[in-house]
């Protein structure tokens, strides 16, 4: 028996989609948001409380185009993995968390929604826009095919991926130093492409040859063409009163670019330890200045108590700086423990669904003092829970790059670093295109 849904789908014109489509049983709907398809739009669906009725969703968050399949029901409300951003019944963004109690999402946090979302002969119906029957057909005892889940749109402007051939006019991380000894080899992947490194006589090359490769903070870097990015420079290495330690090699599903996004908020690594804050924290606005290159961002913790002049005693100054295309560094100087703490994050653009992450801990004690005994085990088996909750965060993400057009995505204030992060890959991207048209 031909369904009026299955109907619908097969003959509705490219555009509008009207009709009903059946997109799961009733029972397979509950507090968990399901991915499903209608009429080639991708939605979710899901029950805000149990037993209540389903509600249809557009399929990522508008923040950061993450998949909204993975969010939760909190109170009565679908909550985004990523930032905890809310939304109610009608797709209308409640809670921004960055924007404080006060804040107002603005229009474009809403998500949209279908026409209408209905159950009956125990499945979901979504109606994708208006239609002439107000109700789900009759299904007579037959028993529907939901169609696939479409894609969800893909963003309008560039986006940055892991094989982007600006991406040739840069230096990549491609393995330890210490991974490659005197007349030994590494085979690396970067770019789509396997590169062996040699190091013979104490000179590093590459097969097939690369611009450059050389060794610099402890890795080995290759740059296949001309590089067009600014090296980035941490204070700490080659300093003999700091101590370092690097995290083994892990790697992300999820492109650099995102992945960048993610682990640019590297100061939950670095924080003191709960309880050990004297008196309430007030924090500044990260005071954000684009260099060549990228940004550096820096944001201050003040102690609640008063220090010596009336005014709050500075705890805690907190430095994140970017060098396109993917090498972060956060440093976190402790004014009361008068130490530094320096994380390094570099990426290796392996293949389009491969990164590598590169992570250094460096310790220096202020002024001469040493680092205190067990303070690198500590700091380093912090950055590994970290990046563990980091990665497990980016492999949610199904984009193919980040998207570099502002209006692809929606930036509140506390995005800050992301936006510098994009607009330092989209001067990159066009440097590093000017380079290779000149020598084309
Ligand atoms: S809240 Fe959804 S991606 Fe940020």
């Amino acid at each position: 028996m031909a369904l009026p849904g299955r109907l619908a789908l097969r003959t509705a014109p490219p555009g509008p989609a009207t009709g009903w489509y059946p997109v799961a049983r009733s029972a397979e709907v509950g507090t968990a948001p399901v991915p499903v398809g209608a009429g080639d739009r991708a939605y979710v669906v899901v029950r805000l409380r149990p037993g209540a009725e389903v509600t249809g969703f557009s399929p990522r968050c508008p923040h950061r185009l993450v998949p909204l399949a993975a969010g939760t029901v909190v109170d009565g409300r679908l909550q985004c993995p990523f930032h905890g951003w809310r939304f109610d019944a009608e797709g209308r963004c409640v809670e921004i968390p960055s924007l404080g109690t006060d804040g107002v999402a603005p229009p474009r946090a809403d998500l949209g929604a279908p026409w209408a979302v209905e159950e009956r002969d125990g499945w979901v119906w979504v109606a994708p826009d208006r239609t002439s029957s107000l109700r789900p057909p009759r299904l007579g005892g037959a028993v529907p095919q939901p169609e696939p889940v479409p894609a969800p749109p893909r963003p309008v402007g560039p986006v940055l991926g892991n094989l982007d051939p600006a991406l040739d006019s840069a230096w990549h991380p491609v393995a330890r130093a210490d991974e490659v000894r005197e007349g030994g080899y590494a085979q690396v992947r970067l770019l789509g492409r396997t590169w062996t490194v040699h190091r013979t006589g104490g000179q590093l090359s590459s097969v097939p040859p690369a611009w450059g490769v050389q060794e610099r903070l402890g890795l080995i870097w290759l740059a296949p063409a001309e590089p067009a990015d600014v090296p980035l420079d941490v204070p700490e290495d080659g300093d003999p009163r700091a101590v370092g330690a690097w995290l083994p090699g892990l790697r992300s599903s999820a492109p650099a670019g995102p992945l960048a996004d993610v682990l640019l908020d590297g100061t939950r690594a670095t924080s003191v330890p709960a309880g050990t804050a004297p008196g309430p924290l007030a924090v500044s606005e990260t005071r954000l200045e684009r260099e060549a290159g990228g940004f550096t961002g820096v944001r201050d913790e003040w102690s609640g108590e008063p220090g010596p002049d009336g005014g709050g005693r500075l705890l805690r100054r907190t430095t994140s700086v970017h060098r396109a295309p993917f090498q972060l560094m956060t440093r976190v100087e402790e004014r009361d423990a008068g130490t530094v703490r320096t994380l390094l994050v570099l990426l290796q653009p392996e293949d389009a669904d491969s990164t590598r992450v590169h992570t250094r801990v460096l310790l220096r004690g202020a002024g001469g003092a040493g680092v205190p005994p067990g303070a690198l085990a500590t700091a380093v088996a912090a950055q590994k829970a970290v990046l563990a909750e980091d990665l497990a965060l980016s492999a949610l993400l199904t984009g193919s790059g980040l998207p570099l057009l502002m209006r692809d995505e929606l930036h509140v204030p506390a995005d800050r670093l992301g936006v510098a992060l994009r607009l330092a890959l989209a001067d990159f991207v066009a440097a590093a295109g000017a380079r290779l048209r000149a020598s084309a």
